[in-house]
């Protein structure tokens, strides 16, 4: 077999990874040479996950096990490529152990009150990014489309209420009718339990009693759109219960 040959192309953007907030990076994008992505991306997962699974690992150790795999895998983009990607880096979260706390919160301005809902960095994800979120008692980040990046939120401390749902239909920005999207997974995200959002998939988080902290790992993976965050105002009660079809409306956000 022919020898891998690996470039790294360094890449500094600023990337809204969240919402209204702004870190900037350095990526690198790997060009790779001789062994085909999908056999070296097969062999890195399973090392991984098996190295991961006998023990809890530091978040220094997810990062060294993560970067490389993420880097290998981000590259296929399709539904099922996406669905690797999440899972792969869900199950390295599975065993992490004393997640960094950041120094710094900024408020999202999301919440109801402007302490409700905190993010901080985390930095040393490469090519995704990590946050660190904080939501008081009660507290919602109000559902959204994730239409440039994918996203696998962890659970840390308390419970957070996730709902995710996927247009039965192309999105039409646009659109200032009511249109129907399809409510796909209703968790309550506890500590080490995993949120997959892949591209185009809407969440929404509400805090439980005792509020809640959780990792958001997230990867862009399209150019940010010149519109602002489609964010949604989606019906309380479903017209179709057993589809989970409900009416949503854009509540766009200057
Ligand atoms: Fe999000």
């Amino acid at each position: 077999m022919k020898q891998n040959s690996n470039t790294e192309l360094p890449i500094d953007e600023e990337v809204e990874v969240s919402p209204g907030f702004i870190v900037e990076r350095r990526s690198f994008m790997a060009v790779f040479g001789g062994m085909s992505l999908a056999m070296l991306s097969g062999t890195i997962a399973k090392a991984a996950i098996e190295e991961s699974s006998d023990k809890n690992i530091s978040f220094d150790q997810f990062l060294a096990q993560a970067n490389p795999l993420a880097q290998k895998l981000v590259g296929d983009t399709s539904i099922s490529g996406q669905e690797l990607y999440l899972r792969s880096i869900a199950a390295l979260t599975s065993k992490l152990h004393n997640i960094p706390v950041p120094t710094k919160f900024n408020n999202t301005g999301q919440g109801k009150k402007a302490e409700d809902y905190k993010i901080g960095f985390v930095p040393g994800g490469d090519p995704f990014t990590v946050l660190h979120w904080r939501l008081e008692p009660g507290a919602i980040c109000t559902p959204h489309v994730h239409e440039y990046g994918n996203v696998v939120s962890v659970g840390i401390e308390g419970a957070v209420r996730i709902s995710n749902y996927v247009s039965t239909d192309k999105f039409d920005y646009e659109k200032n009718e009511t249109f129907q999207i399809k409510k796909t997974v209703d968790q309550l995200l506890t500590a080490g339990s995993a949120n997959l959002v892949p591209l185009n998939m809407i969440h929404g988080f509400q805090a439980g009693p005792d509020g809640a902290r959780g990792l958001d790992i997230t990867t862009r993976l399209l150019p940010k759109p010149e519109r602002s965050t489609p964010y949604l105002s989606i019906a309380n009660k479903a017209t179709d219960e057993f589809t989970g079809i409900y009416d949503a409306s854009w509540a766009y956000k200057s």
